[in-house]
């Protein structure tokens, strides 16, 4: 059981495997926050952690009540107006223009299991994984307004999953003008916050800064969830690292406008809030209507980041990933992208994949530019059929070719987007989004659909679905590439227009949800300019993304180590890609390069067909050699070791271990060589220590625990790539652990 309630006294416990999460029915029917943490014994109640003390400078709840000041509480679902001063879960407007309401606890219910929930991606438990549902009824009865606090237990991933539900049974209309999915008050402030801050190329970086006093938020307004900020955030201790130390992680279910914010009080009380980005939001709520808030993912472990990101990692991948993708080996593929550009014919492309063929790859994806006439980023978005002057037998001959050659067949989409070099904005220029009148910004020389409407997203679904069966396709990259400017809809009334945001991304849900439900055997990759909706939305459609636009072998190990905080590796799209690099100009090793893209789901998007004998024969041996490891790689624990993100920077590490302890793969990344360095050890993790292990088949065996503690000297015997032998920058050393048997 997972959920205990006291009824006397009103304590809700919600327990999981380590973590403990308790609330409490306080007076006047508010839920107080009681603690969140390292998993402690069940109580009746827990008074000793509410006690409160007099606020001189703080309301009172009423004249007789002068020691119950909610500015003082620690909250479950805070309003605004009455006392609390700081940011609240919600607001509402009503018809008289107050935003005071006062919810009071009604009722509980316990459901086993876990509801999806209808048209937002979302958690689920298909498996009878033990996951446990606690709503909790609160009503206005001033307004007839209900509020529905939804808590999911997952006990075995140590992870508890929030959401919130209004439901007007009043008379009148009310407008939501905020309804975040999670509130967290913690009783301190000694947290640093992690974020992962970018830009295009340059996603996911990790930024580490202590709490202080007052507001500190990430957020987005872009209509995505964005490079710049990833909705994925921490509270660590200040003395936390990777292998020790508390820990909590939030995530939203949830592609679109976002905020991460923790507020400290003044009594150093940390207010988490976690949910859609009240800026640019209103949700009119007719009477009988309900508006139900995304999900909030919550993980606690005592045990540092890198417990925290496994706990997280299985967790997506028993409960939010398709149950079918859960441990399926991802194909490796070939994009032609980097390859051509948009500079391709049949003949060419033919080229590509039969090279592709040979070595072992298994997948030829064809990207941007075979619709419309689009030979250049300014045209034919929205023209969903072939250019004949690039595949004149049509996309649907080319694609028999591929799977003739026994390979899987890929093509690039950008669904929600119009040129207005198309056949589409000849006949719908009003589904562009704009606002009548003014003008229209581009953003990489495009324009977005407004998805708000059913007949714009009806209309890309019958185009799409002609091509997906005339090529009886295996997988979509699904790419999205600007930012959504001028917000508004020419089909909303004016009162409506800011619950814009928010329905143009149930249209992109709604849009995923019936082409993955009519084509399952799809396999979807999520793409915007390469990481910029790398989200638990997308992950819930789509299991893999494009983690980056950059594919430099360098930059990548701070891109792909900083989302391996928040995302699992099978998640991770990661590609070896030509030298010099196509963003950075660097010139790094082709064995580099498949070293770091190991660690995800792995392609190559250079021209194989134009490759060295020398090299094609290097490919080669790394696609074999991936395909024995694939699992591993992709599903394995991820532990980070040395991070890029500290010091200079110079050296990162990571490990990928099965579950049987029995064999693992480490890689030590070195950015620049210096000569005569001093000696260093890597120091191995997630072994068994009383298991003996042989490194790149030594003769010498070695016990986990020598390996985890002694560490293996660099630049000892173990080395035995070419990379040592050069010793050369941008270099990278492989360890093969095996269990002896
Ligand atoms: C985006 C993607 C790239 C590629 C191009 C095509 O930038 O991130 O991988 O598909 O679009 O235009």
């Amino acid at each position: 059981m997972a959920i205990h309630v006291d009824e006397t006294n009103q304590t809700f416990h919600l327990q999981t495997d380590h973590t403990s999460y308790i609330f409490q029915v306080l007076a006047h029917g508010i839920l107080g926050q009681v603690y969140y943490g390292k998993k402690i014994h069940v109580k009746p109640q827990y008074n000793e952690l509410l006690k409160r003390e007099l606020k001189t400078d703080t309301p009172a709840y009423s004249l007789d009540e002068p020691r119950f000041q909610i500015g003082d509480l620690k909250q479950e679902y805070s309003d605004t107006g009455t006392g609390d001063f700081r940011r609240p879960a919600y607001q509402v407007t009503q018809s008289n223009g107050s935003r005071i309401t006062d919810f009071k606890y009604d009722h509980y219910e316990v459901v086993q299991g876990k509801q999806r929930l209808a048209g937002l991606p979302s958690t689920f438990d298909d498996t009878d994984d033990g996951a446990e549902t606690l709503i909790v009824h609160l009503t206005d009865e001033l307004i007839q307004l209900d509020l529905e606090l939804n808590y999911t237990v997952f006990p075995h991933q140590d992870v508890i999953v929030r959401s919130a539900n209004f439901k007007n049974h009043g008379v009148e209309p009310v407008a939501l003008n905020a309804a975040l999915s999670a509130q967290l008050d913690l009783p301190d402030k000694q947290y640093d916050l992690i974020q992962f801050a970018g830009t295009w190329a340059r996603e996911r970086h990790l930024v580490r800064t202590p709490l202080r006093s007052g507001i500190q938020a990430i957020d987005s307004v872009r209509t995505t969830s964005s490079p710049q900020q990833n909705p994925f955030m921490m509270l660590a201790r200040p003395q936390t690292t990777d292998d020790r130390g508390e820990v909590f992680g939030f995530n939203l279910v949830y592609s679109g406008n976002f905020l991460d914010q923790v507020e400290v009080d003044q009594w150093n009380v940390s207010r988490v809030l976690v949910g859609i980005n009240p800026a640019e939001f209103e949700w009119q709520l007719a009477p009988d209507k309900a508006f139900q808030t995304p999900e909030a993912v919550m993980s606690y472990t005592p045990d540092g980041m890198n417990q925290l990101s496994q706990q997280m990692a299985a967790f997506y991948g028993e409960h939010l990933v398709d149950v079918k993708y859960r441990r399926m080996e991802r194909p490796i593929l070939v994009n032609n992208w980097e390859a051509t550009y948009f500079d391709f014919n049949d003949e060419k492309l033919l080229n590509i994949a039969k090279q592709a063929k040979k070595l072992g790859i298994e997948m030829f994806v064809l990207d941007d530019g075979w619709f419309g006439h689009r030979n250049d980023d300014h045209t034919s978005l929205g023209d969903w059929f072939v250019d004949p002057k690039k595949l004149p037998n049509g996309v649907g001959a080319f694609a028999d070719e591929v799977h003739d050659l026994g390979l899987k067949f890929g093509l690039w989409f950008e669904p929600e987007m119009i040129s207005m070099d198309s056949e589409l904005y000849q006949k719908h220029p009003d589904w562009l989004i704009h606002v009548p009148k003014r003008r229209a910004t581009p953003g990489r020389n495009q324009y977005v659909l407004d998805f708000s409407r059913p007949e714009v997203v009806d209309a890309i679904y019958a185009m799409m679905s002609k091509v997906i069966q005339d090529t009886k396709l295996d997988y979509i990259k699904w790419d999205m590439n600007r930012y959504i400017t001028e917000m508004y809809s020419t089909a909303l009334p004016a009162d409506r227009q800011l619950e814009m945001p928010h329905r143009y991304i149930l249209g992109v849900y709604n849009l995923y949800e019936r082409l993955t439900k009519a084509y399952p055997d799809v396999l979807f990759e999520s793409c915007a300019s390469g990481g910029g909706r790398f989200d638990l939305g997308m992950m819930y459609y789509a299991p893999q993304a494009w983690t980056s636009d950059d594919t430099d072998a360098v930059e990548r190990m701070k891109i792909q180590f900083g989302t391996s905080y928040g995302y699992p590796q099978a998640m991770m799209g990661a590609h070896v890609s030509a030298v010099p690099n196509e963003q950075t100009g660097r010139i790094t090793p082709l064995e580099t390069r498949a070293n770091v893209a190991f660690y995800g789901a792995f392609g190559y998007e250079l021209d194989i067909s134009k490759m060295s004998d020398q090299e094609a024969d290097e490919v080669k041996k790394q696609v074999a050699f991936y395909k024995q490891h694939r699992s591993l790689y992709q599903f394995g624990k991820l532990y980070r070791m040395d991070s890029p993100f500290d010091g200079d920077g110079n050296v990162m590490s990571w490990l990928v271990v099965d579950e049987q302890q029995a064999h693992a793969i480490a890689t030590r990344y070195q950015v620049l060589n210096h000569p005569n360095a001093p000696y260093e050890r890597l120091y191995l993790r997630g072994l068994d220590p009383d298991k003996q292990y042989r490194v790149n088949d030594s003769t010498e065996t070695y016990y986990g625990d020598e390996l985890m503690n002694a560490g293996i000297v660099i630049g000892s015997e173990f080395d035995d790539t070419a990379a040592v032998k050069n010793s050369a920058d941008f270099s990278s050393r492989r360890f093969m652990i095996d269990a002896v048997q």
